[in-house]
């Protein structure tokens, strides 16, 4: 069969197969509706990197139906810690459900019918058809859809479709890393995350063979052009920030395999652009990282895309599945409930958005700062403040994955 040359049509369409993208479509595969989900790479991109998921996450799987099986194969990690390497105080804090997750993509997947993802589908453009979007792939195939929804990430083209600006760069990087020890590399389960000199490096353990780490830095400091490609130079450049850190964390870094450092720049859409921006528009929406890209400091990124799963599988399924008043169907009536469907999600998610957004950024910005005067409030409170920032952002529940049928 000569498949690239006919025209396809779906429903529903997802661009992005990331924690949002998948997310969604298990979402409204629970609630009795079909999507197909386009990703550009070639598998599911599980580059080894956990992500810490906090309440609100944990949440979203229980609506999602996969919260049990998930918590049943890792075991909970059982605190919160944050320090400064500066005068060695850390304070631990309790903080409830705080897992790490490194098979989330996975077990999305494995939720999900096979057919629903589609690799190697880069979408290049976008064009408005009537009722229809017509997306345009990279291999030249094109695509009709009556829903198209943006999971595409941090530099989202349905995003830019929308007319949302471009997501602004922080002045700070990331680098990150993933150890796989067997035998094992001594740090007790927990969030360790220690703060020194505008640089901030945490690392969380798995179980006892695996531990994942990460440093963020302002990079207008220590600006290094070839690092970007370059894991080597990125490994001694955390090295040498973490040199007062106990040698635990050094050996770590150390034993970490080139292939599995990344280096960053921390992105953030400008949270008033959300406020005065179109989140959607028709038949057409964003979420995920291309709806609100944050800088990681609360850790809350792959969380609330979670969150903003639930509520576009509920809003857009109950637009969809409600009967037409008067009987009579046809596009124009249902791309006017897509589009209501869209806007009732838009409402919900965007003062959410903003403040995660914002707590974000604050954080970051306070935690990074340099100077005598930051290491002493880091030491009486920073760290406290981070955590209860932390646990006051992650306090928030999606709701339940059912439709009213009150209409
Ligand atoms: C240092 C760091 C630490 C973090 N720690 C945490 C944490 O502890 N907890 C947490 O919750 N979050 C964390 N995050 C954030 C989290 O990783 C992201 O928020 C999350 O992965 C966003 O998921 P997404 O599905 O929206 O986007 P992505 O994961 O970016 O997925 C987008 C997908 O779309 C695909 N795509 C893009 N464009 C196209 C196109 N045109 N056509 C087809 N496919 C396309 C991409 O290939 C990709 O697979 C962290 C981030 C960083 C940088
Ligand atoms: C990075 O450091 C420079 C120089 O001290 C400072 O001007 C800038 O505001 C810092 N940026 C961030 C994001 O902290
Ligand atoms: C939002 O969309 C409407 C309708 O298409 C448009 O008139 C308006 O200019 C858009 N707003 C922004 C900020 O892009």
């Amino acid at each position: 069969m000569q498949e690239q040359v006919m025209e396809m049509e779906e429903d529903i369409v997802i661009v992005g197969g990331g924690i949002a993208g998948l997310a969604t479509a298990l979402g409204l595969h629970r609630l009795g509706l079909r999507s197909l989900v386009l990703e550009s790479s070639d598998s599911l991109r599980i580059t080894g990197f956990a992500i810490t998921l906090l309440t609100n996450a944990w949440r979203a799987l229980d609506a999602l139906g996969i919260g049990n099986s998930l918590r049943e194969h890792y075991p909970r990690i059982p605190g919160f810690e944050a320090g400064s390497s500066v005068s060695g105080v850390t304070s631990e804090v309790e903080s409830p459900d705080k897992n790490g997750r490194k098979d989330l993509l996975e077990t999305l997947g494995r939720e999900l019918p096979r057919v629903t993802i589609r690799y190697s589908s880069k979408v290049v453009s976008i064009e408005g058809t009537g009722y229809h979007k017509l997306l345009h792939l990279a291999d030249g195939s094109t695509l009709k859809t009556k829903v198209l929804i943006g999971c595409d990430g941090v530099n989202s083209l349905v995003a830019k479709w929308l007319g949302l600006q471009k997501p602004v760069y922080s002045g700070r990087s990331s680098i990150r890393g993933f150890v796989e020890n067997p035998d094992g590399h001594g740090f007790q389960p927990g969030f360790h995350c220690h703060f020194d000199g505008g640089v901030r490096y945490g690392c969380v353990p798995w179980d006892d063979k695996c531990l994942y780490w990460f440093c963020t830095y302002n990079s207008s400091l220590q600006y290094d052009e070839d690092m970007q490609e370059n894991p080597a130079k990125m490994k001694q450049f955390v090295l040498r920030k973490i040199s007062q850190l106990p040698q635990q964390a050094a050996a770590v870094v150390e034993m970490t395999e080139l292939n599995t450092i990344f280096c960053s720049p921390l992105k953030l859409r400008l949270p008033w652009n959300l406020l005065l921006g179109n989140i959607s528009k028709g038949n057409v929406c964003v979420s995920g990282d291309a709806l609100h890209p944050m800088t990681p400091d609360i850790g809350q990124g792959g969380c609330s895309a979670l969150e903003d799963s639930v509520v576009l599988a509920r809003c857009l399924a109950e637009a969809l599945l409600k009967k037409p008043t008067n009987g009579i169907q046809n596009e124009e009536e249902e791309f006017g409930r897509i589009k209501k469907g869209l806007e009732k999600f838009a409402k919900e998610r965007r003062w959410r958005s903003f403040s995660l957004i914002s707590a974000s950024y604050v954080v970051g910005f306070i935690q990074e700062r340099d100077g005598k005067m930051m290491n002493f409030l880091r030491e009486k409170f920073l760290s406290r403040f981070t955590v209860s920032s932390m646990r006051k952002m992650a306090d928030f529940h999606c709701g339940e994955l059912i439709i009213s049928d009150s209409h």
